[in-house]
């Protein structure tokens, strides 16, 4: 089966081209340096750009796969949550696509999404679902944070998620704080690299308390306090590497601590982690440490589909038909605010 997929939720624009599994094509346009000069995505402007750049990102995504359009099966996008309007591009766009070849539409939540593009890809691209293991699932980005039982293909239940911001949000938020500009996560990642992440004891926030949820504010509020504080100037180059390494920690374990708690009692034998923080070294590091203590496998996304991306929106639309889920209705509208807990018991 060959399934196009549409992305446009927030800020990239991403057309996909998989086939049993397989991505023939990913075209990613990101506009995080459009949004870069605003410190924080402008839905307005997002909307713009993705107007102006799905029509090149789809031809450029069907000539790299080198497909006729007879040779489509089906046409997905994601239907939410996201910006509405960003959302509605890339959807209607599926919809009159899947029209125009007569052939059906998948709607795709964002977040089921994330649940499989850890794997997705490998050398040589191996069929995504081939080695599939039950899993707890972290799911770590600019505007979420979930924690997700996957005891099955297509079944999951959602753990946890955070009270306020996310964990890309603290990362932004935090960077701001020290004068970092937007995103703050890859400068902070690379700054703390250099640092001592024991330098300042900034809180992990709900480390203490039971179950799956997270909460970051206290952790932004907390650093804004230090550097209140703090005498003098901007921060040395040392002192910001110690500042960035500290606030790292501090999430990176947050999030290390409650995803193998969430494993052990799931009795799962494998975790994942996908979304746009899961590049963050340092999390990928101590999630390896921690899975490797423990005797966990571990699958992180592949760079390529840790941030938004339409392949993982195709695989998972691929998967759904062959297991026998409807197709969508070409009519049916974007879900900005859809909670991974309301979308529906796939069909037996
Ligand atoms: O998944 P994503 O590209 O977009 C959405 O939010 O949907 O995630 C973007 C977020 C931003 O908050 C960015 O700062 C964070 O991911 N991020 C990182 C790293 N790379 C991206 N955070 C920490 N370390 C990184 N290396
Ligand atoms: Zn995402």
């Amino acid at each position: 089966m060959v399934v196009v997929a549409f992305e446009t939720s927030c800020d990239e624009t991403s057309v996909a081209v998989v086939r049993e599994g397989r991505v023939l094509a990913n075209v990613v346009s990101s506009q995080i340096r459009l949004h870069a000069d605003y410190g924080g995505v402008v839905p307005e402007l997002a909307t713009r750009e993705h107007l102006r750049n799905l029509p090149h990102v789809a031809r450029r995504a069907l000539e790299a796969a080198a497909l006729a359009p007879a040779a489509v099966d089906a046409v997905a996008a994601t239907r939410g949550p996201g910006l509405p309007n960003a959302l509605m591009i890339g959807l209607r766009a599926a919809q009159g696509m899947a029209f125009a070849l007569g052939k059906p539409f998948v709607a795709i939540h964002h977040h089921e999404a994330h649940l499989y593009s850890p794997w997705i890809g490998g050398t040589p691209p191996r069929a995504a679902f081939d080695a599939f293991e039950p899993n707890v699932s972290l799911i770590v980005s600019g505007g979420h944070t979930l924690l997700v039982h996957v005891p099955r293909l297509l079944e999951h239940r959602v753990l946890g998620s955070t009270l306020d911001d996310a964990a890309g949000e603290c990362f932004d938020k935090t960077g701001k704080l020290l004068g970092l500009g937007y995103p703050a996560g890859p400068e902070i990642d690379r700054l703390a690299r250099a640092g001592n992440p024991r330098a300042h004891a900034f809180p992990r926030p709900m480390l203490q308390e039971p179950g799956y949820d997270f909460s970051f504010s206290g952790l932004k509020t907390s650093v804004r306090y230090f550097l209140e504080k703090r005498p003098g100037g901007a921060p040395t180059t040392a002192e910001l590497q110690d500042l960035c390494a500290s606030v790292q920690a501090a999430i990176v374990e947050t999030l290390v601590e409650k995803t193998l708690r969430a494993a052990a009692a799931c009795h799962v034998r494998c975790v994942t982690a996908s979304g746009g923080v899961s590049c963050n070294q340092g999390l990928r590091e101590a999630l390896a440490r921690a899975c490797r203590r423990r005797g966990l496998g571990l699958r992180l996304a592949n760079a390529a589909f840790c941030t938004d991306n339409a392949a993982m929106i195709g695989v998972l639309a691929e998967l759904k038909l062959a297991r026998g889920q409807p197709p969508s209705p070409l009519d049916s509208d974007v879900a900005p605010n859809w909670a991974l807990e309301d979308l529906a018991a796939p069909a037996q």
